[in-house]
């Protein structure tokens, strides 16, 4: 009984995949949780709050009254009994009222009162799906620290292939045990992340920088928060939000920033995880008016940035760990563990700028993790969530 005395909110939405609701909520309810239904009124159309009861043994939760009998369904009570609340499946017009706090139905009002963590896996057709504006409120979503389900890739109820398909709800149970699983495993531990770019000043206007977007480090802090650590992010500059409790940002720009930041922080730390793209060189001289255009060549002579990840490993205790990353367009294997050994790192995180997907900007990533003895593991693309979940399982623990 994996999922013994948890409560669980199961939204339903109108998806074709609302009939997977009802395979979902039973496999749930096997597992030991209590499953409450909550619905939205195009869900109704695909499936009916009859199958769904009768699986939970409660009444489906769909309107704000009961009809005729004055009871209001509290959404607050809802919000303040789950243990976690999932979506599933989570249409696009879902997905876009939660991101914006639209709440004209019973789900969305239950989402906003949510004092749970909350799992959405959406189903749709794959161009909706594939949309910037879909794209957007995931972002949104994620950045609210819920956690997205990727639907699978595969033949979609509109007989087009491509990605939108719900995750099966096998798999669904899968990612809800684990979450339980995992849940307070790095409670009372002390985990320090870098995240993103440095910018380094030229002028008031200028600066070099780099394409680091974040995405990664700032998986790792929700990760290792959501596992019950006390996270330190300390984040070069970077659009992302984040949002938890168990996490405190320091934001920064430039390298030496990062530096001093990383430096005060690390001696009260059981690990860091330095993810960020620190510039490896700064301007020597930083103009304090705007550079004129002119016809000379310009020369902006560049001084080497302190390595952190090397001045964190000079002073690591032994019972701290010190996760370092590298991206390599060549030698991988061999480049990365001469940085283990030069920067005194216990684990390295191997990016490669060769494959397809992985790297600055996207959503997913390819990686290996080396160790100090030189042993690889390799693993799939994945999204970023995913690929921290497995980097904390190998690293931290
Ligand atoms: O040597 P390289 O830059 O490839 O090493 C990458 C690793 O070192 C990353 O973990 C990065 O966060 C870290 N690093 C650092 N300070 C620097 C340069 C890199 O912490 N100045």
């Amino acid at each position: 009984m994996t999922l013994k005395d948890k409560h669980i909110v199961l939204g339903v939405t109108g998806s074709i995949a609302a009939y997977k609701a009802a395979s979902l909520a039973r496999l749930l309810i096997k597992a030991g949780a209590e499953v409450q239904i909550v619905i939205t009124p195009s869900g109704k159309e695909f499936i009916t709050p009859v199958t769904l009861s009768a699986l939970t043994g409660k009444p489906v939760v769909s309107e704000f009254f009961t009809a005729n009998d004055g009871t209001w369904h509290s959404h607050v009570d809802l919000g303040q009994w789950a243990d976690l609340m999932l979506i599933a499946p989570a249409t696009a017009a879902t997905v876009g009222k939660m991101a914006n706090g639209i709440a004209d139905n019973m789900l969305i009002t239950t989402y906003l009162s949510m004092k749970a963590p909350v799992m959405v896996a959406p189903a749709m057709d794959l161009d909706m799906f594939a949309h910037p504006s879909t794209a957007r409120n995931l972002d949104l979503l994620r950045s609210y620290g819920n956690i997205i389900i990727e639907p699978a890739a595969g033949e979609l109820a509109s007989h087009l292939i491509g990605k939108g398909r719900m995750e099966e709800p096998e798999k669904i149970l899968s990612v809800v045990e684990d979450f339980f699983r995992k849940q307070e495993s790095l409670s009372k531990k002390k985990i320090l992340i870098t995240a993103g770019p440095t910018f380094e000043k030229i002028d008031p206007v200028r600066f070099i920088g780099n394409y680091s977007s974040g995405k990664m480090g700032f998986a790792l802090a929700e990760e290792c928060a959501r596992r019950g650590a006390e996270v330190t992010l300390i984040a070069g500059p970077v659009s992302m939000k984040i949002n938890h409790p168990n996490i405190t940002r320091i934001d920064v720009e430039s390298a030496e920033e990062m530096y001093n930041a990383s430096m005060k922080a690390f001696p009260d730390m059981n690990t860091a995880i330095l993810c960020a793209a620190v510039a490896d060189f700064r301007p020597s001289r930083q103009y304090t008016e705007k550079v004129k255009r002119g016809e000379d060549i310009l020369n902006i002579d560049l001084v080497p940035n302190k390595d952190i990840a090397a001045s964190l490993g000079k002073i690591k205790k032994s019972n701290q760990r010190l996760i370092g990353f590298a991206l390599e367009t060549n030698d991988e294997q061999t480049n990365a563990l001469k940085k283990i050994v030069k920067k005194n790192l216990d684990y390295i995180v191997l990016n490669s700028l060769n494959d397809p997907g992985a790297g600055f900007k996207y959503d997913t990533n390819k990686i290996s993790i080396l160790n100090r003895n030189g042993e690889k593991k390799d693993y799939a693309l994945k999204s970023k969530q995913e690929v921290a979940s497995d980097i904390i399982d190998e690293t931290v623990g």
